[in-house]
Formats: structure tokens, C-alpha cells, sequence
């Protein structure tokens, strides 16, 4: 009976969905001095220290993080593991660079042992990022997806992941038939779909490597398992827009594709979605997909400048993407950093309450997952981020002169990084920590 029912720290989350940014501070939830009790891997209290140390058990141990903020897991919606090893390539816009660097890596993925030994570097970066789900890209080769899942189920993580699907406009040794496309994911949904708390995305790449054919195939499968994922890239870039403008003359632009083969919907993730004309957005809405604003990746590959406002606007769901590797870093810390940069550029201005919102209930939220994740609401599942407020010199400067809340969760995306990262726990299990934690003893 070691496992740890009680943990004392300050805490924040937000604590209900809403529909403007301005209601945001009303629904966020900050403990300076919290109890948080724990369930069998889930959150059975959250109250403030006085109000709730009666509820300990006499003697129970209780985890002492004090000067430490807990907040909940960060939800990573759009990633690539299969690109960590060539994140940071210089020099193109996107169409070259998948040409010049992506399509190359990928290729070493028909090895399961690449396969299994990138997947366990990758949840590393996730687990000491403080990222505790995401949605996840593999490679065309189904041992991609299988070692992803069978590392992430010994560590019970919340993922949902594919096998990309792509019959055209790539190297012959990544792209595949219709048929194979289609059997290879039956299978794959057959082995990880629902296994724990894992979850399967249909991967079609984008538009322009998929044939008439193989969108016939993920609207077959997309209407016999309702419940999976659909996952893909829309309108990045404007060389990408006009080449699914010429590819598919028939459709009235580029999200026309994917809704003809009723590929929008809940549980449908786009990414990026930059240039897109009125009844784009118009059609996100109405078939509740939702987006995931990658800005770290927008900005690396000079892809254009998100509009989130109009986001709220319309109504549609978006959550955060580190994009790895067009996206330059793992910590969600810096991609809402970058996420407030682009904001500026465009005139918005990013709140830390919206940004962390966007990062946790809001990712949750367009993923599907709020009823499980998000945030610390009664019987959701214990997933969680300690921070250290400030770890180096500079940060201890400048937090020791922050005035509340706000200030000290700004702070903290705009100076902060993985360094920051105290530790990450997983449905209540503390599955990863930064070595100088040691000082942190039961109490
Ligand atoms: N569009 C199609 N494939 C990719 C990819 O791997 N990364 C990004 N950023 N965009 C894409
Ligand atoms: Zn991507």
C-alpha cells in the first residue's frame, strides 16, 4: 500500500469549456495552498489545505510540493514521433522539406527495432515535457504504430495514434495500395483501438498524397468505427492549397476534399488550417471538427500566421500542436510562448489563462477526451504536470517580482521550457522526474 493518495502544492486548471476567451478566468480554479486526494489513478478532491486536511487519514503520508504548481497534463494535439530524429532541418517551406528531409527519415520506420527504440526516445520527450497526451503521426509501416502503442500502454498513457495512409506524390517505399492501406489499418484498430486507454486515428497525410481511391477506403472504415479518430493536415501552406486546388478540380477547394468523403466531424483533427475561406470555417462548425494551431511549426516553416480569434468567432474546437519535427520544440511551455508571438502579429492577445486552457481542457475538448482529461474535476483520470516555477537564474529574477497568478503562468510560457518540468504523472503514478527532485520527501 505505497501508493500516494494525498499531495499538497498549489494547483490551477480550468475547470468548465466556455465560449469566449473573457469567461475564461471565471471558470479557472487557483489553489496557492491545495490538497488534492487521489482515487485509484483518479482525482477524488481538490480543496483548499484547511478546507480539506480532515479528510486525511490520522498519520496518512501526505506528498509535500510545496513551491511547486501542479497543473493538468498537457494535451499535445498534432505530433509526428517518426520526425524527432530530424527536427530543426533548415531551409525549406514545406513541400520541399517533406521531399528533403521528412520522406527520408520515415523510410527507416519498416524497422521494428528503429521503431521501438525512437518510440521509447519520443515518450521521454512527451513525459519530460510535462505532455501527458497527444495525437500522434507514425510512418506508413504499421511496426511504426505498434511499437508507439506498446511502449505507451506500459506506461498507461492516454494516446491516440495512426499509421499514416498515403498511395501517391511520395517515394514508392512509403506509399502503398488502397487495399494494403485498408488491411493494414484493420488490423492495427483490431490490435490498439480502446486497449486500455489507448486510441486509433485514421492518418490519411493530407490531400495531395491520397488518390480518389484511398479517400474511398477512410470513409469506409471512418463509417464502421464511428468511435476512431480521423487525423490529417488542411491548408498550410499556399503552394499546398493551390496543388489540392489542381489535384482535385472537382471539390470547391481543399477542406471539400475530406468533407465529400465525410472525413469532418467529432473526433476529425486538422492541422494548421491557415488559409482558409469563409465556408471552410463555415464547415468546420457546423461538423464539429476541430484544429490543432501548431505555431511553433507555422513560424519554422514560414507557413502563415493562425487566426485563433477567429476560432472562437466560429465556434470551432482547437487544441495545441507541437508539430514535431516542422515544429522546433516538445515543451507546450514554449509552443504557447510562440502561440502569443503570432498573436501579436495578428493583433490578439493571448491570455496565459486562454493559452493554458488551450493546453489542457481545450486540447482535451477537441480530442474527445474532456470527459477523461483536462482538467482536475472529481473522478476525471490523474494526469498531471509539476511545475517549478522558476529554475534558473533569470526565472527567479523575474518571478520573485511577478505579482499573481497570471503574471507567474505568463511568465512561465514566455521564459519557461522543459527545465521547468518537476515531474509528470500518469493516471496517479509519478512516471517521470527531474533528478534534483530528490529534495521533495513524504512529509
Ligand atoms: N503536410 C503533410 N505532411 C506533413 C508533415 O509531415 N508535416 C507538416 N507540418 N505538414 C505536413
Ligand atoms: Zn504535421
Amino acid at each position: 500500500m505505497n501508493e500516494t493518495r494525498a499531495i499538497r502544492a498549489s494547483f490551477f486548471d480550468i475547470t468548465r469549456t466556455v465560449d469566449t476567451p473573457q469567461q475564461l478566468p471565471e471558470a479557472a480554479r487557483y489553489l496557492e495552498d491545495g490538497l488534492m486526494l487521489l482515487d485509484s489513478g483518479h482525482i477524488a478532491s481538490l480543496t483548499e489545505w484547511e478546507q480539506g486536511k480532515h479528510l486525511l487519514r490520522p498519520g496518512e503520508r501526505v506528498l509535500d510540493y510545496r513551491g511547486h504548481l501542479i497543473v493538468p497534463g498537457f494535451v499535445d494535439t498534432h505530433i509526428h514521433y517518426p520526425q524527432t530524429e530530424m527536427i530543426g532541418a533548415f531551409g525549406e517551406q514545406l513541400l520541399e522539406w517533406l521531399n528533403r528531409y521528412t520522406f527520408p527519415v520515415e523510410s527507416q520506420y519498416h524497422c521494428a527495432q528503429h521503431a521501438a527504440k525512437m518510440s521509447a526516445f519520443f515518450l521521454e520527450q512527451l513525459l519530460s515535457n510535462g505532455t501527458t497526451s497527444a495525437l500522434i503521426f507514425g510512418t506508413v509501416h504499421p511496426q511504426s504504430v505498434d511499437a508507439l502503442f506498446a511502449a505507451a500502454s506500459k506506461l498507461d498513457m492516454r494516446l491516440i495514434a495512426g499509421k499514416v495512409m498515403m498511395d501517391r506524390n511520395a517515394p514508392d517505399d512509403l506509399t502503398e495500395t488502397p487495399e494494403e492501406s485498408d488491411r493494414q489499418t484493420r488490423e492495427l484498430i483490431a490490435r490498439w483501438h480502446n486497449k486500455g486507454r489507448l486510441g486509433y486515428a485514421l492518418t490519411p497525410r493530407f490531400a495531395p498524397t491520397s488518390s480518389p481511391q484511398l479517400l474511398e477506403k477512410v470513409q469506409q472504415l471512418r463509417g464502421e468505427f464511428p468511435d476512431i479518430w480521423l487525423h490529417t493536415h488542411l491548408s498550410e501552406n499556399q503552394q499546398e492549397v493551390a496543388w489540392v486546388k489542381e489535384l482535385f478540380p472537382e471539390h470547391d477547394g481543399y477542406l471539400a476534399v475530406y468533407d465529400h468523403y465525410q472525413l469532418t466531424g467529432k473526433r476529425s483533427v486538422f492541422a494548421h488550417c491557415l488559409h482558409m475561406e469563409g465556408r471552410e470555417w463555415q464547415c468546420l462548425h457546423d461538423t464539429d471538427s476541430a484544429i490543432a494551431f501548431c505555431p511553433t511549426s507555422n513560424l519554422f516553416l514560414g507557413s502563415g500566421l493562425f487566426d485563433l480569434q477567429r476560432c472562437w468567432h466560429q465556434d470551432v474546437k482547437r487544441g495545441i500542436g507541437t508539430d514535431v519535427g516542422a515544429g522546433t520544440s516538445f515543451s507546450m511551455l514554449q509552443t504557447m510562448g510562440e502561440a502569443y508571438k503570432v498573436g501579436q502579429l495578428r493583433g490578439y492577445r493571448l491570455s496565459a489563462c486562454e493559452a493554458f486552457y488551450h493546453a489542457t481542457l481545450g486540447g482535451a475538448q477537441a480530442l474527445d477526451l474532456d470527459r477523461y482529461i483536462g482538467n482536475f474535476a472529481r473522478g476525471k483520470e490523474a494526469d498531471f504536470v509539476v511545475l517549478n516555477p522558476a529554475v534558473s537564474a533569470l526565472q527567479k529574477m523575474r518571478h520573485a517580482n511577478s505579482r499573481d497568478i497570471w503574471e507567474k503562468l505568463f511568465l512561465l510560457m514566455t521564459l519557461g521550457d522543459d527545465r521547468n518540468i518537476a515531474a509528470t504523472w500518469i493516471k496517479g503514478r509519478c512516471v517521470w522526474q527531474r533528478a534534483q527532485l530528490e529534495e521533495h520527501k513524504h512529509s
